[in-house]
């Protein structure tokens, strides 16, 4: 019998979402009259914005003709979307050549993969709690140790955000050489202003660590001083890669298209201390590993960058911010404190009379009807949270919030 990768047999049972939709299942196995309201993951519920589609649909119709017919693409992304992508960003004073920008199938997949370019001996640091693709993926590697009783797997390395730091994590206390930040925050749905994100940036710069930068949620931003990209911060652009979606603005999240930022300048050492730009390992990987976005939906990305597909997403992320206003105001209102929802998509309640994460879901399901997400499956520090995503219609929405 041949040998499994032992460090699968590390993790938990399931994924975070996972876990949740099998008991979101079995409860409604068993009451299959419930009106069951999903505020769980973060899924997107409106549809695609008109632009997205009218692109989509010319290019399925070029697929039907082999002049215009598309196979394999680029890995690393057309050309086409890469321009558009480097020209957006100049729009917020970043400059970026099109080779620094490689258009992937989604930002998870990104945020995951992009440990095959790191040692296995490299300490990372994260925030907790936080999204677990980071720490999944680096314990199916190999560098997150062991999990602990308490939650905290041995050889990684926690900053805590939580309301006692005001949701703004701490530098690590011992030296590491990643360091995963997600703002806007998932699951906090909290932001760093961009002096608080300069400090990491100081601090890597210092240290030679390097941050890998997850700015999914940029688009809910509304307040003025929070940074859409670590590289509006110019010290970062050695010593930070940016992972984008389309998921949570356009709503792909099952078209699937994101892309990865990696500037020239990001590099690294190998064992004979010989220097590599990031850049290239990353391509060669992808080459490798990844056969490219799907043409149609490279089209249907692109539109996101035209007048109208600003227009229209502008008028998505407006709907959702409005039902994270709601489940702010309400939960307020009902007492909770409540975290987020201002600058993301999320909301982040402490759980009232101090009952668990796991014990306050299951009341919400099983009493109100209600999924959503406990905060100690982002980690020990989530523990006596619960998330609310604001991701699903404004109707249900209000009617979650009228069972309170
Ligand atoms: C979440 O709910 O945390 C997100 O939907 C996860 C994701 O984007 O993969």
């Amino acid at each position: 019998m041949i040998s499994v990768n032992d460090n699968f047999l590390k993790l938990p049972g399931s994924y975070l979402f996972t876990e949740i939709a099998h008991r979101v299942a079995a409860y409604k196995e068993g009451n299959p009259q419930a009106q069951v309201i999903k505020m769980g993951i973060g899924d997107v519920t409106l549809p695609l914005p008109a632009a997205c589609i009218m692109e989509m649909q010319k290019a399925i119709c070029e697929m039907a003709h082999k002049e215009s017919f598309h196979g394999y693409g680029p890995e690393q992304g057309y050309e086409f979307l890469r321009q558009a992508i480097s020209d957006d960003y100049k729009q917020n004073g970043v400059s970026l050549a099109v080779d620094e920008i490689f258009v992937s199938d989604g930002s998870k997949s990104d945020c995951g993969n992009i440990g095959d370019i790191f040692s296995n001996s490299c300490k990372v640091a994260l925030t907790d709690p936080v999204y677990p693709v980071y720490v999944d993926t680096n314990a199916m590697a190999g560098r997150a140790g062991d999990l602990l009783p308490n939650g905290q797997w041995s050889n990684l390395v926690y900053m805590p955000v939580t309301a006692a730091n005001d949701f703004v994590p701490e530098l690590p206390k011992e030296p590491v050489d990643l360091i995963y930040l997600c703002f806007p925050n998932n699951p906090t749905g909290t932001t760093l202003t961009k002096s608080q994100l300069k400090v990491f940036v100081d601090y890597a710069h210092k240290t030679g660590a390097l941050i890998l930068f997850d700015a999914a949620y940029e688009a809910f931003i509304t307040e003025k001083d929070v940074p859409h990209s670590i590289f509006e911060i110019p010290e970062a652009r050695d010593c930070a890669i940016e992972f984008r979606s389309f998921s949570k603005n356009a709503g792909f999240t099952g078209t699937r298209c994101g892309f990865t930022v990696i500037p020239h300048d990001v590099k690294a050492k190998g064992a004979k201390g010989e220097v590599v730009e990031l850049n290239k390992l990353w391509l060669r990987r992808q080459c490798t590993k990844f056969n490219g976005t799907p043409y149609i939906i490279q089209r249907g990305a692109v539109a996101v960058y035209t007048p109208e597909g600003k227009a229209q997403v502008r008028q998505l992320v407006d709907y959702y911010l409005g039902n994270a206003k709601v489940i702010r105001e309400s939960l307020l209102k009902a007492g909770f404190a409540v975290y987020g929802g201002v600058n993301g998509p999320y909301i982040w309640a402490k759980t009232p009379d101090n009952q668990t994460s796991w014990e306050f879901f299951d009341y919400l399901l099983k009493e109100k009807n209600i999924v959503t997400t406990p905060g100690v499956g982002f980690g020990p520090s989530g523990e006596g949270y619960i998330r609310f995503s604001s991701l699903g219609s404004r109707e249900n929405t209000i009617e979650a919030m009228r069972r309170f």
